[in-house]
């Protein structure tokens, strides 16, 4: 349903992330194009740049939850891979590549263990890279990762429409580094996103669904700065996405630049490493 043209305030709401910290960080094999073996990646800044995410968010008055990092799983720091959570039900994740294969079993034992309800993919997805909640809606991106069938499998799981989205362009691979979900708000929702990164059919699906989106340079894009997380008031993005940062403070959000370079190097940027634990209907 297209937006109401005059928009509420951005409103704050408290959410609940689980991360992973990166103790087994590394670049040891290539399955999007911004991996490269040979680059020497530096473990203990991918730390210390984790550490700060975390605790931007815990400032921010989110609750942090942490799981274990598994040794051989350099990829798990993107714990938003790691499965999607709608309503408090869990749908695992599913892998395209073998490297990151365990990561599926590894989270989903983590939600069991905690007293979730998960259901066991049938379909290839990876989690909330491809798989993002915006007001009533799921969009799902699709085309380099993420299976069609897990699209439908995700609206047969969580009674909600699931809109496919096609992705044309190998560096945006995942739905989250072309698209950020800036207000959830059922009555309010918002993204911003890169057109290019879409096929010509799904950039018509966005404009018809988010009329008023921010959308994205490509100097943001290829700084990942879509890869950003929103509580509705914050959000935090890449330093170098200078353009996004303007266009949402003229919207009334306030960026927070969070420096994840080091994590760039595997692909991935704030929101990779943030899996939103969503456990209130419609949060
Ligand atoms: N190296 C990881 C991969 O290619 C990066 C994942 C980034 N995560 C994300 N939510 N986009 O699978």
């Amino acid at each position: 349903m297209p937006v109401a043209t005059t928009r509420q305030s951005p409103i704050f709401t408290p959410r609940r992330y689980l991360m992973c910290e990166p103790e087994h960080y590394t670049v040891s094999y290539e399955i999007n194009p911004w991996m490269d073996v040979t680059r020497h990646t530096d473990r203990d800044l991918a730390v210390a740049q984790w550490r700060v995410l975390r605790e931007t968010y815990l400032a921010l008055g989110h609750t942090v939850e942490t799981i274990d990092p598994i040794p051989g799983l350099p990829d798990m720091v993107y714990a938003a891979n790691g499965a999607t959570v709608v309503d408090g039900v869990v749908y695992s994740a599913k892998f395209t590549y073998a490297e990151r294969r365990a990561e599926g079993p590894a989270y989903q034992k983590w939600f069991a263990d905690r007293g979730f309800l998960t259901h066991t993919a049938a379909a290839t997805n990876e989690g909330e890279g491809d798989l993002l909640a915006v007001g009533d809606l799921i969009l799902a991106g699709t085309g380099f990762r993420t299976d069609r069938a897990a699209h439908a499998e995700a609206q047969e799981l969580f009674g909600r429409p699931v809109i496919s989205l096609d992705l044309v362009d190998p560096r945006f691979y995942h739905l989250d580094t072309a698209l950020a979900v800036l207000s959830s708000d059922p009555a309010a929702p918002l993204v911003a996103y890169y057109p290019p990164a879409f096929s010509a059919g799904s950039r018509g699906v966005l404009e018809r669904l988010f009329p008023d989106a921010i959308i994205a340079t490509e100097a943001d894009a290829v700084a990942l700065g879509l890869n950003a997380v929103s509580d509705g008031l914050n959000v935090v993005v890449a330093p170098a996405a200078v353009d996004l940062a303007a266009a949402l403070r003229e919207r009334g959000f306030q960026p927070l630049p969070v420096d994840t370079s080091e994590l760039l190097k595997g692909g991935g940027g704030a929101k990779c490493c943030t899996l939103e634990v969503r456990t209130a209907a419609a949060s």
